[in-house]
């Protein structure tokens, strides 16, 4: 198990876009404070790209999750390039790419396979309450199977909102959550209050993919915002891996492949420390390493290569609000 200090506040998503060289370490920094995306751009791309990867991995026969949703929002985002085939086919040819591919697809299945685990356990013991920060493409409030009276709230971007909202409705998925497009560098716990959050109630917390996209000063204002609504019982779920600059081994050309260049998503790097100032503010933090989430499904992986240090670097952690 890794512990509250077993890594340093860093990145997830950007890095399944990458790929092993010796060039030049990537310049940060090309965010602003109060940009904004769609599904298919910025940030909000990432959202596209964990998506597809949960829908290849639900396609495997050995498969660890099966998330039905996934493959219809990647289909609906327009790109057929995107599609699971196409981007099969097209990584075929593509070393770098099938590699960066294959990375994606085990760490979204240990991702999502751990975090459900979670929120199922939480919910079946005492949360009746979910809050999914940066909510994206993660249809579990679809997908899982709710304790009677559970209430599921989702916050992210508005356009990203507004395209799941649409293709949820166009598949016909019952509505199961109550959605909010708010930007989380913003007052996102007025707008959940407006929607009826109870600051009372032992609540799941997700923040899956996102503590990466935040400076450090926003990740400790987003994590005391949620320290200071959640009470004794409440769960908190976030990843977090190495720092920025830690990422200067690998190629950022490669992310092209997947129709962003993961540079441009990146604030410069922080020393931030969430395990650490969750700890501070009441949480007991555990974790393990997507590596050893991995191993423990039989998909063990010893290549001495970038994706595989990743993997044992990214570290999915659970926070238990014990005072
Ligand atoms: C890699 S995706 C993860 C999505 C989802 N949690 C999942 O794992 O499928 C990152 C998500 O964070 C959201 N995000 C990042 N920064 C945000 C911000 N400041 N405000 C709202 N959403 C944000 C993006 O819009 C995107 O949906």
């Amino acid at each position: 198990m890794m512990t509250a200090s077993g890594v340093a506040g860093g990145l997830v998503d950007r890095f399944v876009m990458v790929a092993p060289t010796t060039a030049e370490p990537i310049s940060l920094g090309m965010r602003t404070n109060d940009d904004d995306w769609t599904i298919t751009s910025g940030v909000g791309r990432t959202a596209l790209l964990v998506a597809l990867g949960r829908a290849l991995e639900s396609r495997r026969s050995d498969a660890l999750i099966d998330d039905p949703f996934a493959e219809k929002f990647v289909a609906a985002a327009g790109e057929p390039d995107l599609l699971p085939d196409a981007i099969g086919e097209s990584a075929r040819d593509n070393p770098a790419m099938a590699r960066m591919l294959d990375f994606l697809v085990d760490m979204m299945a240990a991702r999502t396979l751990r975090i459900d685990e979670a929120v199922v356990d939480a919910n079946t013991e005492r949360c009746r309450q979910v809050v999914i920060l940066a909510s994206g493409l993660d249809a579990r409030a679809a997908r899982l199977p709710w304790a009677p009276g559970t209430a599921v709230f989702e916050v992210d971007q508005p356009a990203v909102v507004a395209f799941k909202d649409t293709v949820l409705a166009a598949e016909g998925a019952a509505s199961t959550s109550t959605r909010v497009g708010c930007d989380l560098r913003d007052d996102w716990l007025t707008a959940l209050r407006e929607e009826g959050l109870s600051e009372t109630e032992p609540t799941i917390w997700l923040a899956e993919g996102l503590l990466p996209y935040l400076r450090g000063a926003d990740q400790q204002r987003l994590l005391s915002t949620i320290s200071s609504s959640a009470p004794v019982g409440s769960v908190l779920v976030f990843d977090t891996a190495p720092a920025g600059t830690e990422l200067s081994g690998f190629d950022t050309d490669a992310t092209v492949d997947f129709g962003v260049d993961v540079a441009d998503l990146l604030f410069e790097s922080s020393e931030f420390d969430a395990q650490t100032c969750l700890t501070d503010q009441g949480w007991q933090v555990t974790g393990d390493s997507i590596a050893d989430i991995l191993a423990a499904h039989g998909r063990g992986d010893d290549r001495d290569d970038a994706p595989t240090a990743m993997a044992r670097a990214v570290c999915l952690s659970t926070a238990y609000r014990a005072r």
